[in-house]
């Protein structure tokens, strides 16, 4: 399906929402898709377009540019793009910025492409540098001048120092130290403080080649740190009284290096935020654009915020391909393990049928999963069982493509960056 088709699917959130219903929206999925040979990965087009309007809704008019990452399919990523509060794209490597904001064939290139992550790829830069076009297009990630050393190191290969001015954006810490937690926040940048800011935008502006056009602070510790853990309410209120000190200490930093680093440089974008922190990045006025993406596959690790609660749109399917006793049935695949701290929030949720469990000594397997529970002596060799990722864009590193399906059966695919013969991370 083409991203056109895809957008005009996707840009009026439906009227119901099957999801609600898992009992009648699994089967529904199952019934939908029977005709597919399992392993498969599935999108609910309702779901994305519920999704997608709620992004919108909570962000409160300030833009949201689509975190590549969570993603990772290019007509996924053109569609939502074409929907009305969506502007601009969070890359996760140069050379897949450099990939997306290429015109090819019947697909012009995005033409703002923030790489959300510094980059030391010495081809990807000289590619990057011998191309004013790309070069107007893309945003380069800096917090360090090492990194702007390395950068014209790259390009002096490509078209001596300064010929083509390489965009960048300034990376602030958001990270926050928890009287109760400890430091929390994924350790992105040295630039913490208002005056590190100012030093490093001074070193940028400073310095032939560059233009300083943005600023990035991404708050993991509210963003994409779930307030609402099953089953540990001790916990869920320590993480949620860091979150308020938190929200309360970035808003005063943000709003401080970002006017410091506008008296020095004239900035187009200031990004913040993620999914789980929509509405308080959005609030602060120092912000211009908030990264969402992982909001539109609705991953299982979003189940458990308590402001929000998106819609189931993203699952696989593994058939049962034996049954080694009664009481277990054995499912193909399934060790599809996400990122992040290892433990159980990291496995498949298995859907359904509900009452599946993993064998302690097993778990979701390279090749093959068995399960346990009382829905599994009912299992019979060719049935399936659907499963969620525990995050959004790594489900597409196991599949060539997403099948598109709504209430009443498959309306097309779309290829993940995979399928197009693209490994970015
Ligand atoms: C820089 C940055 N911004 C935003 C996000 C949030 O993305 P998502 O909406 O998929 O949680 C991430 C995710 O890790 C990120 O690294």
């Amino acid at each position: 399906m083409t991203a056109a088709t895809l957008a005009a699917l996707i840009a009026t959130p439906p009227a119901t929402q099957p999801w609600t219903e898992p009992a009648r929206y699994w089967p529904a999925l199952g019934a939908a898709t029977a005709q597919l040979d399992p392993v498969f990965a599935t999108v609910h087009v309702g779901a994305l377009a519920h999704n997608a309007d709620r992004l919108v809704a909570r962000a409160s008019g300030t833009p949201l540019r689509i975190a590549s990452k969570s993603v990772r399919s290019r007509p996924i990523l053109d569609a939502v793009l074409a929907l009305p509060g969506w502007a601009g794209v969070l890359a996760y490597t140069l050379r897949e910025a450099l990939w997306l904001a290429q015109d090819s064939p019947g697909r012009p290139g995005i033409t703002d492409v923030v790489v959300g992550y510094p980059t030391v790829d010495r081809g990807a830069i000289r590619a990057l540098a011998a191309d004013p076009a790309l070069a107007a297009r893309v945003t380069l990630m800096v917090d360090d001048v090492a990194q702007l050393d390395l950068i014209d190191a790259a390009r002096r290969e490509a078209d001596g120092p300064g010929a083509t001015e390489l965009r960048v954006c300034l990376e602030l810490d958001a990270g926050f130290d928890s009287r109760l937690l400890g430091f929390t926040g994924a350790r992105r940048s040295p630039v913490h403080t208002v005056a590190q800011a100012e030093a490093l935008a001074r070193a940028i502006v400073g310095r032939p080649g560059f233009r300083l056009v943005g600023m990035m602070a991404y708050e993991s510790q509210i963003a994409g740190t779930i307030d609402d853990p099953a089953g540990r309410p001790l916990y869920a209120r320590a993480v949620r009284a860091m979150q308020r000190s938190s929200r309360a200490e970035l808003a005063d930093r943000r709003a401080a290096a970002v006017a410091a680093v506008r008296a020095i440089a004239d900035l187009e974008f200031v990004n913040g935020g993620g999914t789980g922190s929509i509405e308080s990045t959005s609030a602060e006025s120092a912000v211009t654009d908030v990264a969402a993406g992982s909001g539109l596959f609705g991953p299982h690790l979003f189940d458990h915020y308590t402001a929000f609660s998106p819609a189931p749109a993203a699952a696989f399917v593994l058939p049962v391909v034996r049954k080694p006793a009664p009481g277990l049935a054995t499912l193909l695949g399934g060790g599809w393990i996400a990122s992040g701290p290892p433990g159980p929030d990291r496995l498949p949720r298995l859907e359904w049928p509900t009452g599946l469990a993993m064998l302690p000594r097993e778990m979701a397997g390279e090749v093959q999963t068995p399960v346990s529970g009382p829905a599994a002596a009912a299992l019979r060799v060719g049935d399936r069982v659907w499963a969620r990722h525990t995050k959004a864009g790594e489900l597409s590193e196991h599949v060539d493509e997403l099948v598109l399906v709504d209430d009443d059966g498959v309306v097309g695919s779309v290829p993940t960056y995979r399928g197009e013969g693209k490994v970015f991370l």
